[in-house]
């Protein structure tokens, strides 16, 4: 295994670009761009005076900028101003990154497709996350602007073997900002190979503005009855039960602190929630459905989230632990942010009763995930 220090490729022009090219910018059009060699920023904006930053390195959501019930803006997204401090960042903890080719864990780094083995790298010892040592967050996508659309598509091609998974992939991830503050995120992909696909958004959210303390006072709903519990090193045990009765029960907004310190098995094994959410589809399988809803009390922002996928990753911050400080230079504590990751189940390759997240080549993966924002 190579060691995750290791400098990729595409670390290496990224860290070249950043130090021998100043950033171009362009803002004749809607979308704004600057540019350094192969690295592009984009800045969408709204109407309503909403931002977002996103750069075709991993395709990550740089900032997201939105206001509070009294107007006063803040950059509610987990993250950094440049991409050199993304690369250097100790732990690499996915900072508004898309995650791909698989997103969260598959156990032991193994699989099996038309009784072939696949091997992958682990990463996250005994098993692989994320998409594996170079993953969709740690390459630089191709990006074109819709103008029009208020919206930038980044491609990535990845190759046949690539991170050990079958199939030259080509896949590309779209972002609009609408008028009504929401980011629309469009996931598509095509494979000449049967392959695992499970592409996510990464962004660790803080309601009350990046930086600003733990999300512990965020009250969350999760429009899901059931989830799936893991083993310790987070694989799903493949049983489905009911969150009624246990910490895991968000279907009536509570607090995120409320019980994250309760004595529960699970949340020993997660360090807190890191837990994949069964959503309540209502047998609409691929409908856009409300996922989640979370509400920040003393700003009264509010961030929906509704997609067509099946399951959500709620992730509370619980490997951020004040060593990462962010881009107005303030510190990221223990649970400073969280994510939720609409995506297909933890490990599905290797669960035959989850639902599939194998691509065919006559197929097209095709999701979609919104994220809302209001204020209360
Ligand atoms: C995973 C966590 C992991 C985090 C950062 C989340 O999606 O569920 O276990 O630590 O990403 O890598």
């Amino acid at each position: 295994m190579k060691p995750l220090f290791a400098l990729s490729w595409p670390c290496v022009c990224v860290c070249l670009a950043l130090t021998v090219a100043p950033f171009w910018s362009s803002s004749a059009d809607a979308v704004e761009i600057e540019t350094a060699d192969d690295i592009q920023i984009y800045t969408l904006k709204n109407d309503s005076g909403m931002t977002v930053r996103v750069t075709n390195y991993g395709a990550i959501i740089m900032s997201i900028v939105v206001p509070d019930r009294d107007g006063k803006m803040a950059d509610v997204a987990l993250g950094y101003n440049d991409i050199a401090s993304y690369t250097n960042a100790v732990d690499k903890p996915y900072f508004g990154a898309v995650v791909g080719r698989y997103g969260n864990r598959i156990a032991k780094g193994k699989f099996t497709i038309d009784d072939q083995e696949y091997t992958l790298a682990i990463n996250n010892p005994p098993n692989s996350l994320h998409g594996g040592i170079i993953g969709f967050d740690k390459v630089i996508w191709d990006g074109k602007v819709d103008d029009e659309a208020n919206a930038v598509t980044l491609s990535y091609l990845a190759k046949d073997g690539e991170e050990g998974y079958p199939g030259n992939l080509n896949c590309s991830v779209t972002y609009r900002l609408t008028d009504d503050n929401a980011i629309e995120v469009d996931y598509f992909a095509t494979t000449d190979k049967a392959t695992p696909i499970n592409l996510t958004q990464h962004t660790y959210f803080n309601l009350k503005g990046e930086g600003e303390g733990t999300i512990l006072e965020h009250e969350l709903m999760i429009n899901a009855r059931r989830y799936t519990p893991v083993d310790e090193t987070l694989i799903p045990t493949g049983k489905t039960p009911a969150v009624q009765g246990t910490p895991f029960d968000f279907t009536t907004a509570k607090p995120i602190g409320r019980d994250i310190a309760a004595d529960n098995e699970q949340l020993k094994f997660g360090g807190g929630y890191d837990h994949n959410w069964v959503l309540d589809k209502g047998g609409q399988t691929g409908e856009m459905t409300l996922a989640a809803t979370v509400y920040e009390p003393t700003s009264g922002r509010v961030l929906e989230i509704s997609t067509t996928e099946p399951g959500i990753q709620f992730y509370s911050g619980n490997f951020l632990d004040g060593r990462l400080t962010g881009k107005s230079g303030k510190k990221y504590v223990h649970r400073g942010g969280f994510c939720l990751e609409t995506q297909h189940y933890p490990d599905s390759p290797n669960q035959p009763t989850f639902p599939s997240t194998i691509l065919e080549p006559d197929d097209e993966y095709e999701t979609k995930t919104v994220f809302k924002f209001t204020t209360r």
